[in-house]
Formats: structure tokens, sequence, C-alpha cells
């Protein structure tokens, strides 16, 4: 095993025997049963082929179930045409249920707008109108780079509809992360608004698409703003249009056209080991058909009756699979929140539960963290007997966080579904079936029927039980990526070629006594940040790109709440000042180059990093560090006094 892998945790985890079997109520009303495991293990392709079948409408059915014949290229129900907005709206209206609502809509400050599937379905009409007047036509990509707001579902679905591509970038990132995602996909629309709101404040988006744009991109034809926040915006004549001139005036008639199953459906950028992010690609048939499948069973979805949130950004692949694609195609009603957890006071989260009665929450672990931290009074003053799926995403959930979510959030009562899945993926893998499985605190347990996944060790042999080792997929599955924009060799190679013919996931797991899984956080030089990935190389680079700074080596610590933080150890250049200023300056320069959120919690100034003979920084001495543990082997390194001088002389901190 890597020395990435937390064997402490491994330990701890291990202690973890409270069990919580599914209640008779819930199983006896719940949409999945144990029989789906028995479909799928009987006839995996033939159950997937089912589910896309029974779940979605096919304008043509499709010819084979799948083609895995240039492995690790899959083609999934090959011939099948369908149109994934057309799937996601008009088929409920047609079905008779245009008057369910689709969105409810919070804005930060207290607007709200309700949208039922007849509206929604009338907007991404109009829009789809009026992106082809722009003159995006099918294949082409549009960048989106929006806040939470209806319009960041509505252009998302009027790029699905005209089968053009979309890239959506996190309104999190700096105009230089923004380029760089618009000129690898060439996008020919970005899509944005005046700002969002934040922290009970205007926050504005446009410059830094102004910004992205002044770097040079030849591709991008119009930029489409939508009007949030009424600041104001600096306007380039010809290129940027408002979204109220050419959206509203368009007609909302729209006519949705058939894709291909393997038509690509959206790019989405994510951090790897390189500092070079990857466009992660998706397509249509395979993708929509887990994202709905998943959606249904994993959080037990009545569409007449449940009201779901998922606590995510858009930005992230959990805001494409279960906010957009997954909900609408099941014809949910959800709400989608703008703001942050704690404006205008802690409880708003739990102010939104009660308001519009929400049914499955779905959030991340270090979102529950911090409300354990604000207390549990705070929930206390709210009316959350509404709720009765509780789902986590993003990291490893620790068995006391997943105890309190259920007690303190769910009164109990509520199932908790850990789910594991990463933006390759394209949809949830792991996961326990509310009203099936008997969960565990921690643990993600078993791959959904239609899944295969293993634990190896180092050599590719399963581990037995007790054990632990790198988590694989070892059959295809519909949602799977289907590439790296533009990079095929780079796919191969992150991928596929660390055990033959299995999936390398980048996740260390281990299996328990009964075969169940828990998943134990990355094995490779990707951080895991308040469920946000982020790549250390990546932010190395950007530290080293400022004048400054002759070498720079960064570590995920483990952190209370966000689980990980970025800890940075720089070495300056000869003629560099030191102090504080020189942090704050660090801590902003890389805001600037990637986005808030990489900014390190820590920025330590030292004289020498420890490499070994060959050069290499060696990240778990560092890591030893920032977590103040005793300095472990150092025995590899080309010069052993070094962890004594960084220890000695470290300068600067948060
Ligand atoms: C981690 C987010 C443990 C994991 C959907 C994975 C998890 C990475 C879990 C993907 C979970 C996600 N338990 N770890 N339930 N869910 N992860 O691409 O390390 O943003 O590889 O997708 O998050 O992050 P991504």
């Amino acid at each position: 095993m890597s020395s990435e892998t937390p064997s402490t945790s491994l330990e701890n985890l291990s202690r973890e025997d409270r069990r919580f079997p599914p209640s008779e109520e819930f199983s006896a009303q719940a949409v999945a049963t144990s029989e789906l495991y028995d479909r799928a293990a009987a006839d995996r392709e033939g159950f997937w082929a089912e589910q896309a079948r029974e779940l979605l409408s096919w304008s043509t059915d499709f010819t084979q179930t799948l083609d895995w014949s240039n492995a690790p290229f899959a083609k999934w129900f090959v011939g099948g045409e369908l149109n994934v907005a057309y799937n996601c709206t008009d088929r409920h209206v047609e079905a008779g249920h245009g008057d369910r609502v689709a969105l409810h809509f919070e804005g930060e400050p207290g607007d709200t707008r309700t949208l039922t599937y007849a509206e929604l379905t009338a907007a991404v009409k109009q829009a789809a109108n009026a992106l082809t007047d722009l003159g995006v036509g099918e294949g082409d990509r549009v960048a989106i780079y929006l806040p939470m707001i209806p319009e960041a579902v509505i252009s998302m679905l009027a790029c699905a509809r005209i089968g053009a591509p979309h890239s959506v970038v996190f309104g999190g990132f700096s105009a230089e992360a923004l380029h760089s995602r618009i000129e690898d996909a060439q996008a020919k629309l970005v899509i944005t608004s005046d700002g969002g709101y934040r922290r009970g404040k205007p926050a504005a988006l446009k410059p830094a698409v102004d910004g992205a744009l002044a770097k040079g991109s030849e591709s991008v034809e119009h930029v489409l703003v939508v009007r949030r926040t009424g600041q104001d915006v600096e306007w380039t004549d010809g290129r940027d249009v408002w979204w109220h001139d050419v959206v509203d005036s368009a007609s909302a008639e729209h006519e949705a056209q058939p894709m291909d199953a393997e038509h690509p459906l959206f790019i989405l950028y994510t951090s790897g080991t390189t500092g070079k992010p990857k466009g992660i690609l998706h397509t249509s048939g395979g993708y929509l058909t887990q994202a709905t499948y998943t959606h249904r069973n994993v959080f037990d979805l009545k569409p007449e009756t449940d009201v779901y949130w998922c606590t995510a950004d858009i930005g992230w692949v959990t805001g494409h699979s279960y906010i957009v694609y997954g909900p609408l195609s099941n014809g949910a009603t959800q709400v989608i929140y703008e703001g942050t957890p704690d404006t205008p006071h802690q409880g708003r989260w739990w102010e939104i539960v009660a308001k519009y009665g929400v049914s499955i929450l779905y959030t991340a672990p270090t979102a529950i963290r911090t409300f354990m931290k604000w207390g549990e009074q705070i929930p206390a003053e709210h009316d959350l007997t509404s709720l009765r799926v509780l789902g986590s995403v993003g990291e490893p959930i620790n068995p006391e966080a997943w105890v309190w979510y259920r007690r303190v959030i769910g009164g109990d009562r509520t199932p908790v579904v850990d789910t594991w899945w990463q933006t390759e993926t394209g949809a949830i893998m792991i996961s326990p079936l509310p009203g099936v499985t008997t969960a565990k605190p921690g643990s993600a347990q078993v791959p959904l029927p239609g899944i295969s996944a293993d634990v190896l060790d180092d050599e590719g042999h399963p581990v037995p039980n007790g054990s632990g080792g790198y988590l694989v997929l070892t059959e295809p599955w519909p949602s799977m990526l289907r590439g790296i924009w533009g990079d095929d060799e780079r796919y191969k190679e992150t991928y596929w070629s660390r055990f033959e013919h299995m999936y390398f996931a980048g996740d260390g797991a281990k299996k328990d006594d009964d075969g169940d899984l828990w998943l134990l956080g990355r094995v490779d030089d990707v951080m895991n940040i308040s469920g946000h990935r982020l790549s250390t190389t990546e932010i190395e680079s950007a530290l080293v790109s400022h004048p400054k700074v002759a070498e720079a080596a960064v570590v995920g610590a483990a952190d209370d709440t966000t689980g990980q933080a970025v800890c940075a150890f720089v070495i300056l250049r000869g003629n560099a000042e030191q102090g504080d200023d020189i942090v704050t300056e660090l801590r902003n320069h890389v805001a600037q180059e990637i986005g808030p959120i990489a900014k390190p919690r820590q920025i330590m100034v030292v004289a020498e990093l420890p490499k070994t003979r060959s050069g290499k920084i060696m990240r778990r001495l560092l890591k030893d560090v920032a977590e103040n543990r005793e300095v472990g082997d150092v025995t590899t390194l080309a010069d052993n006094t070094v962890m004594d001088l960084i220890k000695s002389g470290m300068t600067g901190s948060s």
C-alpha cells in the first residue's frame, strides 16, 4: 500500500460494530429489493438493458447492450437513439405531470422561484432556440460558469437538447482556471451571470469570464449573460448578449432531435495527479441510464410525493448527476439553493428542509462535521420530520459523523446511504440500498446491483476479507467515462494500466470480515478538501509560478472539518524576504491561479525539502510535520538531516 493510505483510520474502523438494519415499515414500501442483486448477478448486461428500456424513452431502440471490443473504450446501448433533455423534461409533461414542481429555487437573499415541469420544459426549449440562434450546433462545446440558479439547470438541458456538450466550470474557479478549461474544450459559447449571492453579498462572476477571454480564446464567439445580482458589468459589444434579451424572446416551440446513445453529453474537468486538469467525457444513453437508476433506487425516490434536495453545486459531478440528470429524468421535485449554509444564520438549511418538506437530503461529510461543530441545538429548532432518507458523498464519512447525521438530522429513524463514486464513474457505484442493506456507519458497503468492484494488493491479487488494498472496478458500467477529452493515451495510462483489464480508481479500500467495503481515501497525489478534488501538483505549480518561490511541496493534512487541508512547504528565492506578508501573498496567488478553494491553510517557509536520492520529494514526511506527528522513516532521504532542519527552522503559518 502507498504511504498515503491512512492506516490509523483502518484500525479505528475495524472497531466500528454498530449496525442499523432497515425498519420493516421502510422495507415494505421501498423501491429497491434484494431481487435486484439476483437479477443483475444472473445476467449483468441483460439487467442494464432492462434498466435502460424501463427507465428511459428511446426514439430508436438499441441493438447491442455493450460493445467492449475496443476496450477500454466502451460503447453502451449501441444503435440506440434518445434525447437526454427530452427525457428530463417533455416526457413528464406528456405523461400528464406538467403541473408537478420540478424546481423550488431558494436564492440566498430569500427570493424564490418555482418551476413546474411544464415551465421548465418551455424554458429549456427557449434556451435551446436561443443557443441555436447564437450559432451553437450539434457537437459544439459550451462552457457554463454560473451560480446555483435555475438558469444553470436550464442551460445544461438546453445544451443537451441540441447535442452541444457542456463543460460546467465551478463558479469558485479563477479566470486562469476558466481560461484553461475553455481553451482545452475549444468552447464556442460561454454562459455566465453578472454574479451570484454568496455570504450575504453579491459576488461577481462576469469579470472572471472577461479575464479568461482577455488571455485569448479564439474559439469563443459569444458570452451569454444572465442578470442575477444587477451589479455593473463590463460589456463587449458584438460578443456579449443578455439572457433576457435573447432567451426570453425566443420561441417556446422546439422539437428535440434524437442523438446517438454515444453522443457526447458533457465534459467535466477534474484534478488528476499531474498539474493539468483532465476533461472527463460522458455520453448520453449509458450515463442517463445509470444516473436515473441510481437516483431512484439509492434514494428510494417516489417522484409523486418526495421532495429531494442535493446540496452540491452544479460545478461538480454530484450536481450533474444528482441535481440535473438523475432527478429530472425521474420526474422528481427538488430544491436548489444558491448560497452558503450559514447565511443569514446557521440554521438556514434546516429552515429550508422545514419550509419545503424535504424528504430526501444528499450532502457531504464536510457539511455534516461543520453542523456537528455548530451544535445540535441549531437543527433542533426546526421541524425535520419530513426527512426519510439521508445520503452522503464526496469523501469517507467517519462513523461519528454518520451516527450524528442519522440521530440529529434523521431523528434516529432514517436510513443513511454512504455513496461512493467519482467524476469518472458518472454515477453512484458502491452504496447500501435503503430498505435492503443493514447499514454500517462509515462504510459504503456493497457495489450496486450491476456493478462489480474488488480490492487488490500490489501484485493485483484480490485481498482476503479483513485486509486493505486498492479499489478497482472489474467490469465496465453504463455511466463510465468514455475517455479524457483529446487525450486517449492519458485515459488508458491513468485508469487502465495499473492493473490489467481493470479500472483503477485511485482510492484505497478495505474489505471487512463480511466482505463489505470501507473507503480509505486517495492513494495518489490527489487531495480531498471538503469533498473537492485538488491535485498537489497543480497547487505546487501555482506556487512556483510566483516570482519569489524557488520550490514548493504540497500535502493534504488531516483536518477535523474539511477532511483534508492544503499544507504547503516553500523554499523562497535567495533575495526574497520572509515573514507573514509573503504567506498572505502566496495564499492569494494560489487563489488567483486556481481559485479560493485551493488556498493553502498553512504555508511554511523552509530552507530545504526532503528528497530521495533520485530527487523525488518525500511528501509522506512533510505530511507527518503538517499533522504534528513524529516524523517517519527517513533512511531513503539523500540527506537525512533535512527533516531536523525543516522542523527547527519553520516560519510562517496560517
Ligand atoms: C472520494 C465525487 C469515500 C474518493 C462524487 C473518490 C469518497 C473521489 C466517497 C471522487 C465516499 C467520493 N466515501 N470517498 N462515499 N465519495 N469519495 O470526482 O476519493 O469529485 O475517488 O466525485 O472522492 O471525487 P469526485
